[in-house]
């Protein structure tokens, strides 16, 4: 018999308790430049330089975080339910976890790419500089989907969002669009909740049951819920 979808969009919260900081908790702020400053195109162009010291250190702290119970428990969860993962991280604790179908709308901090072609992937290792050239002959870039770019991954998340009999969304604000606008894709059918440990608007998402709990708790309870 197939399984049941359960479509889940994750945000930095799921990855909170790994270590890694979210964006809009501590002021959106790094060593006090702006999220702009680091992580859209305009501040590549205007810095190359600061832009990929922020990825290098940003990198650097993933590689020391491990997957927590929230990324375990939605592995687990593959063995009821075809479990598809729509992530706004570029930590790779999902695929780390095990889970099997993961989609990175913002990309990836494991990956670089060609400044010019963003096809032209690589598997990113030891820090980038400014001169390291991809075969190209463009500069070397983190493979992450900046403010004021597309996001490419947004067609296949929009089907699975479709898809759905069952929906969650964990650890994200849900203030960048286009992600945020995933919660309005869901069919009328689709049993939906949020975790979150803070109260996230629910305008227009009335419909969602909400566990008020950071993820390592909130999913497994989750889980319980889901299983019933
Ligand atoms: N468990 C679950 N959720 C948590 C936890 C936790 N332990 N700790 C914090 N949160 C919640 C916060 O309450 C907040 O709602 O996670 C959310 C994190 O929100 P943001 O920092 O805004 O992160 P996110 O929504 O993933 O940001 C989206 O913005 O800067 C861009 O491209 C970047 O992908 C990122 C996008």
């Amino acid at each position: 018999m197939n399984k049941a979808k359960l479509v889940v969009l994750t945000g930095a919260g799921i990855s909170a308790e790994s270590g890694i900081a979210t964006f809009r908790g501590g002021g959106g702020l790094w060593e006090n430049h702006s999220i702009e400053e680091v992580a859209s195109i305009e501040g590549w162009y205007k810095n190359r330089e600061l832009v990929l010291a922020f990825y290098n250190s940003r990198r650097q702290a993933a590689l020391q975080a491990q997957p927590n119970a929230g990324h375990l428990a939605l592995k687990e969860l593959e063995a009821h339910f075809e479990v598809r993962i729509i992530t706004q991280n570029v930590d790779t604790l999902h695929e780390m976890a095990g889970s099997t179908a993961v989609l990175h709308l913002h990309g990836r901090l494991d990956q670089k790419r060609s400044e010019k072609n963003p096809k032209l992937v690589a598997p990113w290792e030891g820090d980038l500089k400014l001169g390291d050239l991809a075969s190209d002959g463009s500069q070397w870039r983190p493979n992450i989907v900046w403010f004021g770019e597309m996001v490419p991954a947004m067609e296949q998340a929009v089907e699975w969002v479709r898809e759905a009999d069952f929906f969650a969304v964990i650890g994200t604000s849900l203030q960048v669009y286009p992600a945020a606008g995933l919660v309005h894709e869901v069919p009328l059918h689709c049993e939906c909740y949020l975790v979150d440990p803070q109260p996230v608007s629910l305008i227009g998402m009335q419909h969602f049951i909400q566990i008020t709990e950071a993820a390592t708790t909130g999913v497994p309870k989750l889980i319980k819920k889901l299983l019933q």
